[in-house]
């Protein structure tokens, strides 16, 4: 199967998990997506392949279909390491990969709605953070826990979503066990509203 096909699969997968969270913004969201299924992207093999091989290490028949899909194409995809907007320092940001499908600076763009996929290494605690955009992470790899503002933590696995209302502190860990998500963004998605509220 083509690299361009396997991605346009991933893409109804994920228009398929942002219909079924039962949400407005994910409809929005699925919609947003559903307007990219058949356009061509621009995919071009990695040069390096570090990052697209940690992922690629991870992924197993264990995890969701997209997962096992993203994998399939991982080196024509475009893996980044972030600094979260300044919220992580050096040390931590080695422990994530990532890569926007949709969104500002995207694969393909928009300044609406924002979709990702990242990966969070085993034994991380990626520390309490907010932000406008409203989110929902969606589970596809490994598991890992989750809070919100003073709320209990709770196991997040594949299949599971987990909601993050705007301007809402939330925090994640994992332990012996690495975690893979897509994100969604909804409202105020502007990396300036990022960097400017921590
Ligand atoms: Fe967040």
């Amino acid at each position: 199967m083509s690299v361009e096909k396997i991605f346009r699969d991933s893409i109804l997968n994920l228009i398929t998990i942002y219909q079924n969270e039962g949400s407005n913004n994910g409809l929005l969201t699925a919609k947003a997506l559903d307007k990219i299924r058949d356009k061509t992207p621009n995919l071009k093999k990695n040069s390096n392949d570090e990052l697209s091989n940690i992922f690629d290490s991870y992924i197993s028949k264990k995890d969701h279909i997209l997962a096992q899909q993203i994998k399939e194409i991982s080196n024509y995809l475009p893996w980044e390491r972030s600094s979260m907007g300044g919220r992580i320092d050096e040390d931590l940001k080695k422990e994530f990969i990532q890569f926007v499908l949709l969104g500002p600076t995207g694969i393909f763009k928009s300044n609406d709605y924002e979709v990702g996929i990242l990966m969070q290494m085993p034994n991380i605690d990626y520390p309490a953070r907010k932000h406008p955009a409203e989110e929902t992470f969606f589970i596809i790899g490994g598991q890992g826990y989750f809070s919100k503002n003073d709320e209990p933590e709770v196991l997040g696995q594949v299949g599971d979503y987990i909601h993050h209302p705007s301007m809402v502190s939330h925090a994640n860990r994992t332990e012996n066990h690495h975690i893979v998500w897509s994100w969604r963004w909804s409202g105020d998605i502007s990396q300036e509203s990022y960097y400017k509220y921590k």
